[in-house]
């Protein structure tokens, strides 16, 4: 059984897409044992409650300083054994400590197909914004593993979604979300699961 737990910051969509799948047995051998966020107003950790799922918040304003907020979601980690981490939405720098714990370990949804418009300071709508304005025909989305860089790690899945003329940011993020981001996360965890990957 795989141990899978689910790092959110906000709505928690891809969270949605993931628990919807392991209810439907189209995860394999996976058990999602703990949904942590940084943002104690996240929808997402609503919907983990109403899954059953544990559900805890890391704020870093609860911590005095960057280091001991580290250490907490290290240790808030850790007790959850898990054996995968997944970045669904996770607004936070992951610290290099949990990097260096959960080396190949660690993956991440991200919103366009990289290596176009990611790295700092491309997240949520700021992505799709500046593929609008860069004028790009084909967007998607990514699944990769997380070493120390912004979206640097190995690449496991990607997904295409076309633009449309007149899009609006937030209608393309509903479809890069609808056609890309909620097909390959759960593929991902699911060829993870299976041992279908290796680095
Ligand atoms: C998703 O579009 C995800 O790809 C993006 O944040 C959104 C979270 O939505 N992640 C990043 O931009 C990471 N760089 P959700 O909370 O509804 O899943």
């Amino acid at each position: 059984m795989l141990r899978v737990l689910v790092c959110v910051s906000g709505g928690g969509t891809n969270l949605q897409a993931i628990i919807d799948a392991q209810k439907a047995g189209s995860l394999g051998e996976t058990e999602i044992v703990r949904v942590i966020s940084n943002n104690p107003d996240a929808y997402a950790l609503t919907r983990a409650k109403e899954a059953g799922i544990d559900a805890v918040c890391v704020s870093p304003k609860e911590y005095g300083n960057r280091e001991d907020f580290h250490k907490a979601l290290l240790c808030a980690i850790d007790e959850a054994k898990p054996d995968l981490i997944v970045l669904a939405g996770f607004l936070v720098v992951v610290p290099k400590e949990v990097i260096s714990s959960y080396r190949n370990r660690i993956i991440n949804i991200h919103p366009s197909l990289i290596p176009s418009f990611c790295g700092t300071g491309y997240y949520g709508l700021k992505v799709h914004e500046a593929a609008l304005e860069r004028g790009v025909k084909i967007t998607g989305a990514t699944v990769h593993f997380v070493d120390e860089g912004t979206d640097t790690g190995p690449i496991i899945l990607q997904k295409a979604v076309e633009v449309h003329p007149g899009d609006t940011p937030k209608e393309l993020q509903l479809r890069v979300m609808q056609q890309a981001e909620w097909v390959i996360l759960p593929e991902a965890i699911r060829m993870i699961a299976a041992g279908e990957i290796s680095i």
